[in-house]
């Protein structure tokens, strides 16, 4: 019998080991500009759930993998996803002074660094997944499924787009479907990522790929209808972001449209479906992945 506290200290252990990573991701030899890289470094490491490496990471465990072999798929990932922050707090995007309790990006260094240091993460982030065939000698082939797969789903057809029609939708978004679309690309895809890629670094079959990339969108889903629910009732100090910023900015959301009983229902409902994909696929070791499933849903912060 496993219980909460051993998913938190999963968690934190795994959060560790991946911000001792970050820490030196950026090769202390490459010469640039020391504002771009304490730009890059400032975002990096500025807290975090780790939650997208950290699947990256269970995915290959699931499938008995060595974590090691994924750490640079799962740093990558985080790399996007801190670029993406960074550039959605931008005064031409939502504009925000703080994030994880601290000063925006472009608070500190400025809209132009902020810019530059999001493009520079974006980038590295390719750099370090061709980092897991050279120090662990993951096949060119796999590396190459990564490759094409981090590109889509976190560009134009991925995270993106989610974004993008979530700018143009703003007080347009008039139909449920509309906020399920926004959702799976903008938040999703990145989370369908990071438990594929962990599983193709695990040498996933097909089926097993299938079973993951159901397990990231209904988790992916879940997190964010949860993210609406914790902007209505939330804890402000534990989120480390103003809560009711939805309401203020007149946000359509989850809660907005069927309200916050159904859209926890939601939350449990697409949990379930998350862990049945992954049970009925039969992976050697999925505890932690069903325990972070279960994690994410009763997540405050
Ligand atoms: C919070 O993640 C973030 C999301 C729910 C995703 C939001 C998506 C975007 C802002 C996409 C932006 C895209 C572009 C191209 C600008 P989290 O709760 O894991 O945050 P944490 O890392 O602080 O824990
Ligand atoms: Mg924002």
């Amino acid at each position: 019998m496993t219980t909460r506290a051993d998913i938190a200290d999963y968690i934190k252990d795994q959060a560790a080991l991946i911000e001792r990573e970050l820490e030196r991701s950026v090769p202390a030899e490459w010469n640039m500009p020391a504002a771009l890289r304490e730009a890059m470094q400032y975002s990096l490491m500025a807290g975090g759930k780790r939650l997208r490496p950290i699947l990256v990471l269970a995915a290959a465990e699931a499938l008995g993998g060595r974590p090691e072999d994924a750490l640079p798929v799962a740093l990558a990932v985080e790399m996007i996803h801190t670029y993406s922050l960074i550039h959605d707090d931008l005064p031409a995007m939502d504009n925000d002074d703080f994030r994880r309790g601290k000063p925006t990006n472009h608070k500190v260094f400025g809209e132009a660094m902020a810019i530059l240091a999001g493009d520079a993460l974006l980038t590295h982030a390719f750099y370090s997944v061709v980092q897991a065939a050279r120090k662990s000698g993951v096949p060119g082939d796999t590396i190459a499924d990564i490759v094409e797969e981090l590109s889509r789903l976190s560009g134009a057809p991925g995270m993106v787009g989610g974004q993008a029609a979530d700018m143009e939708g703003e007080q347009g978004v008039t139909r449920l479907e509309e906020l399920e679309y926004i959702h799976l690309h903008k938040t999703s895809d990145l989370i369908v990522f990071s438990v594929k890629a962990g599983g193709r670094i695990a040498g996933a079959s097909r089926e097993q790929l299938a079973a993951l990339e159901r397990f990231g969108t209904c988790i992916g889903l879940a997190f964010q209808i949860q993210d609406d629910i914790l902007d209505l009732v939330g804890d402000e100090t534990k989120l480390g972001k103003p809560v009711q910023s939805d309401v203020k900015q007149q946000k359509v959301t989850y809660p907005y449209f069927i309200g916050i009983e159904a859209s926890q229902a939601k939350v449990e409902e697409l949990t379930r479906e998350a862990r049945e994909a992954i049970t009925t696929a039969g992976f050697p070791s999925p505890e932690r992945l069903l325990q972070l499933a279960d994690y994410l849903m009763k997540r405050d912060h």
